[in-house]
């Protein structure tokens, strides 16, 4: 007794609640949108993290281990070591699987696209590799990965195409050629566009041809991954009226890898946890956005980019070995307050359940 009450003393004290015994984000959201989350293969060995994972997500990406580079060691050489290690866990615990991702500018061997100078090879060889690439990973888990995030981030944020290395040798077709491949591989599998920003009005207008052309070309498009990289100042007004240009248009939206970020573009402040301030300011951040995503039907999932604030890319981004607090479970594995709205918002929603 004396020490659950010096348990619920230090955790009130701290702004934090001990984890309710039952409940989930998951059920929360119930079957209005997945509830997913990106892992690290590496954690996959850890109880305290697989067992949060298990409780609260349907859906799972794999951060960084289905990416190009993870996978292809030299030409047409694989090591799906630690894919095949996701793959099984997700599949042996019924979690959905994103496939993240394709083809992207990062995170992929320059020989996909380019010769050892760095010129881009020919259209028919890149054409080719291209081909071989998305065959053999999709094919390797055809039925076991629910969808695949086929092209990664290939609008620049100067508009336009971005120039990657598969553009420069294939052309701007690349990506409709993807999509093709991609569909070939595995009929059954849904098929995103995922890319960052593509709401926010700088960005949207070259998505929309982008995807436009897609449509005209055939392609099977499935939905589009509307990242969700925010932080404390992005507008939900902006986000909300992007996101219904993509609705109106026909298309489906999975946030694909949610955060909010709440460092200031330079120093590490709060290394120590969030003011009681900031942290009111993630709690409402997410409150808000959660109470438009279980009213919005056609956002058909949210997935969170890493489980604790511990695992975020953003103690690394833009500078390297700060201390973020952007997600809904902290360092030690308990959720923040943010989760205690999150849950609560998706209870009080009077969406209807479909
Ligand atoms: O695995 C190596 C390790 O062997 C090495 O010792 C260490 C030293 O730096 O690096 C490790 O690789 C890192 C890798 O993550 C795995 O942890 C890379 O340096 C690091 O650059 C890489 O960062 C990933 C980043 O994509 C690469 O651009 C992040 O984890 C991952 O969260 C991030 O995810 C992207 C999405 O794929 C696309 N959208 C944006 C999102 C955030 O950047």
């Amino acid at each position: 007794m004396i020490t659950a009450c010096a348990l619920a003393f230090v955790s009130l004290a701290s702004g934090f609640q001990e984890s309710p015994k039952s409940g989930s984000l998951k059920e929360a959201a119930r079957n209005r949108f997945k509830v997913g989350v990106a892992l690290a293969t590496d954690k996959l060995t850890d109880r305290q993290y697989t067992s949060l994972v298990i409780r609260h997500f349907n859906s799972v990406t794999p951060e960084n281990s289905l990416k190009p580079s993870s996978m292809l060691v030299s030409p047409g050489v694989y090591n799906f070591t630690e894919s095949d290690k996701f793959v099984a866990f997700a599949n042996s615990r019924r979690l959905e699987i994103t496939g993240h991702t394709l083809v992207w500018h990062e995170q992929s061997p320059s020989f996909l696209y380019q010769d050892a100078s760095g010129n881009p090879l020919s259209r028919t060889v890149a054409l080719s590799n291209m081909r071989n690439h998305i065959h053999a990973v999709v094919g390797r888990y055809k039925g076991k990965v629910k969808g695949w995030d086929v092209v990664n981030e290939a609008v620049a944020d100067s508009g336009g195409m971005r120039q990657t290395p598969a553009y420069r040798a294939i052309g701007p077709d690349y990506v409709l050629k993807a999509f093709e491949y991609a569909a070939e591989a595995d009929p059954n599998a849904e098929l995103y566009y995922n890319d960052y920003n593509i709401e926010l009005n700088y960005k949207r207008p070259s998505a929309l041809n982008l995807i436009t052309s897609l449509r005209t070309g055939g392609a099977k498009l499935t939905a589009i991954g509307i990242q969700g990289h925010y932080n404390l100042s992005s507008s939900l007004n902006e986000i909300k009226g992007g996101i219904q240009q993509y609705i109106n248009n026909g298309y489906n939206i999975m946030i694909s890898e949610l955060d909010v970020d709440v460092l200031p573009s330079s120093g590490n402040p709060y290394t120590a946890g969030l003011p009681s301030t900031i942290q009111n300011s993630l709690t409402q951040w997410y409150g808000n956005f959660f109470t438009y995503v279980a009213t919005t039907p056609q956002i058909k999932r949210v997935t969170f980019w890493g489980l604790t604030d511990g695992n975020s890319w953003l103690n690394n981004w833009p500078i390297s070995g700060r201390t973020n607090h952007p997600l809904l479970f902290d360092r030690n594995y308990r959720p923040k307050p943010a989760y205690n709205e999150v849950i609560r918002v998706l209870g009080t929603s009077s969406t209807p359940i479909p």
